[in-house]
């Protein structure tokens, strides 16, 4: 009998078809616990509800480590509802022949749309509309009133190369936009010019971050970084909140240092209402929705899936972050 945990409702509903209905199917409706409530199982619910299972479907708020791992010696597949997976230690699933999967490519778009939306949110000021509208302080037409920046012809800095850097770089050529990336190398076939970070930093009028949150990144997105951004420019983060210095981004924004931010990411998640982050200037958020389309987390929750099932069966599948643990030393 193989038994799976699944934290959270899946996205697609439980009709036939969809991505619980197929485990279901793979492993008889008995075998798949799913967490019912809105919020995270809590650590202790994690381990209780997962004794004795073979795979596990995570979201981005559980945490998997050695020592959980440790603790559910059955456990043989970990797949993420995620194309970020900084909340699962994969070294230590490696280690235990665990394999760990995620959700690639398949939420590429809607998240470059995010970007977008924020971007484009940001650069016409939309909250500070809303808000004069909101407080009775739209007065008569006047043509320097609430004056924004331009898009179309300007050039946008691409933070991160990988699948969802490229599809917003993609958007860019529709507003005829000069596009600037840098990453750990140049790709063959991104559309933009590869630089190095300091000139995407002095020539963007939008910077857009796209990398992963590893060691690497945390907290790169620092004071030196802002300063270095021009300052009519706009940042926009869709990744992940750990990757910007939060403090280092509410001074830029108050001493205008730069001139607006569009987050999708934050630190932490929730954020409080009374952060200062919330009442920064010139600043548009979202709650960390940039996948959250009902199509796209649709098709993450078939890819998770997919995953959990390969993993569980020993087969390599496409979405395999860690084909070394398939040759690992098969768990108890
Ligand atoms: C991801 O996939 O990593 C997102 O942050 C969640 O949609």
């Amino acid at each position: 009998m193989t038994r799976v945990f699944v934290t959270r409702e899946l996205p697609g509903g439980s009709g036939e078809g969809s991505p619980l209905a197929r485990l279901r199917d793979a492993l008889g409706a008995e075998n798949v616990d799913v967490w019912p409530e809105f919020d995270p199982p809590s650590p202790e619910a994690l381990l209780t509800r997962t004794d004795g299972c073979d795979g596990l479907l995570t979201m981005i708020n559980d945490r998997i480590d050695g020592a959980f791992l440790d603790a559910r010696p059955s456990l043989r597949s970990v797949a993420q509802l995620a194309v970020g997976y900084d909340n699962i230690d994969v070294p230590a699933c490696t280690q235990r022949g665990v394999v760990v999967s995620n959700t690639p490519d398949v939420l590429s778009d809607a998240t470059a749309d995010m970007a977008w939306a924020l971007l484009m949110a940001a650069a016409r000021k939309l909250p500070a509309g809303r808000d004069a509208i909101e407080n009775g302080e739209w007065g008569q037409w006047n043509p320097t009133w609430l004056l924004s920046s331009e898009i179309t012809g300007r050039t946008l800095g691409i933070l991160g190369p990988g699948s969802i850097g490229k599809a917003a770089a993609r958007r860019a050529s529709g507003f005829n936009m000069t596009v600037l990336y840098t990453g750990r190398s140049e790709k063959r076939d991104f559309p933009g010019t590869f630089v190095p970070l300091d000139e995407l930093l002095e020539r963007s009028d939008f910077i857009s971050v796209h990398v992963p949150l590893t060691e690497e990144t945390r907290g790169m997105c620092d004071a030196s970084f802002f300063a270095r951004m021009q300052p009519h420019a706009i940042f926009i983060n869709t990744s992940r909140g750990p990757v910007v210095d939060q403090s280092a981004l509410i001074e830029a924004l108050k001493d205008g240092t730069i001139a607006g931010a569009g987050l999708d990411v934050m630190t932490p998640e929730p954020i409080s209402p009374d952060d200062p982050l919330v009442h920064a200037p010139n600043i548009v958020l979202s709650p960390h929705v940039g996948s959250g389309t009902l199509e796209t987390r649709t098709k993450m929750a078939h890819l998770a899936v997919d995953g959990l099932l390969a993993g569980i069966r020993g087969e390599r599948a496409s979405n395999c972050l860690n084909p070394d643990a398939l040759n690992a030393a098969t768990r108890s």
